[in-house]
């Protein structure tokens, strides 16, 4: 362990914490444990779901709308933005679920081709299930970060539907980074540009989450979480931005976008688009990719891009 820095020792820290976690049959969150066992019953409804589903036209319907991407371009104005981070573009992808439909990686390769953005940030969710074999989605994922062309780099964080061992394909994902409850500092001109990124709350919560967003120091601090649950430590804590995924949008929604299933408890407010918690403002993604079923209805996934601007 000598030969080891602080980073590899908390990696391998967390890595043993993280493993001990996904093999038991309860989610870690932030209040206490919490039963897994209504995801083996949702998991049999969404089978019956499709079955019935595939026998009709909507199942084709749903396969299209799952396989499109909206570009969601946000302008967002900060008061005393510090003017090397004017006009600065941040892109996020979120669930991707890369093996949930053929090519998705290529489809979102196509869609940002042409667009200009200093950073990329990815907010978990690589593969469809939440168990079992992962590395069959490390080919796809590596052939959409060669495609991602950010100067600042690309910055990931683990969802609830990904293998603590993914990151152990660091090298292989190169440009991408994790950042497993760690922050970098991005300096632009002396200013200090942090991205800090937690371990998944929604099902891997430990402490370290909360402590890697307490610790972490800069001019312009953005939080990458899977989910929006750690919103109020980062709003506290002074951070500008949040960007989190996970809820899909519904995924599989009622007319007007009003989902069936939200897979968050932490209110309306938080469960999809931009939210503002105190002086922070923070964006749920509808992901790009979608699991359990190759389906969405009335919600489509969403490349977003950020432009940081100075408030006048
Ligand atoms: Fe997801």
């Amino acid at each position: 362990m000598n030969d080891l820095n602080q980073l590899e020792k908390n990696r391998i820290i967390w890595a043993s914490t993280r493993s001990v976690l996904e093999s038991l049959k309860f989610k870690s969150k932030r209040g206490g444990k919490k039963s897994k066992s209504h995801w083996t019953l949702f998991e049999k409804l969404l089978g019956i779901f499709v079955f019935i589903l595939k026998m009709t036209r909507y199942y084709k319907i749903g396969l299209g709308n799952a396989m499109y991407n909206d570009l969601t371009e946000l302008t967002l104005e900060y008061k005393n933005l510090p003017k090397e981070l004017e006009g600065y573009k941040i892109i996020q992808l979120s669930d991707l679920h890369l093996d949930t439909i053929a090519k998705t990686e290529v489809y979102i390769v196509d869609k940002i081709k042409n667009l200009k953005y200093d950073l990329c940030v990815i907010t978990g969710d690589y593969r469809k299930n939440d168990n079992g074999r992962f590395v069959h989605v490390i080919n796809p994922f590596k052939f959409l970060v060669q495609n991602i062309f950010a100067k600042d780099g690309i910055w990931a964080v683990l969802g609830n539907h990904d293998s603590y061992m993914m990151v152990d394909y660091e090298n292989e994902l190169h440009p991408l980074k994790f950042l497993v409850n760690e922050d970098v500092i991005i300096e632009k001109n002396g200013t200090k540009l942090c991205v800090v990124g937690t371990d998944d709350p929604f099902a891997y919560y430990t402490d370290k989450a909360v402590l890697a967003l307490e610790r972490a120091k800069g001019d312009f601090k953005i939080a990458l979480v899977h989910t929006s649950e750690l919103h109020d430590v980062a709003s506290e804590k002074g951070y500008n931005l949040y960007l989190c995924g996970h809820t899909h949008a519904g995924q599989i929604c009622l007319s007007g976008g009003i989902p069936l299933i939200t897979h968050q408890k932490d209110g309306k407010k938080y469960f999809k688009g931009m939210w503002t918690d105190g002086e922070m403002v923070g964006y749920t993604s509808a992901g790009n990719g979608v699991s359990g079923v190759p389906q969405r209805f009335n919600t489509f996934g969403e490349i977003v891009l950020i432009t940081l601007k100075n408030k006048i």
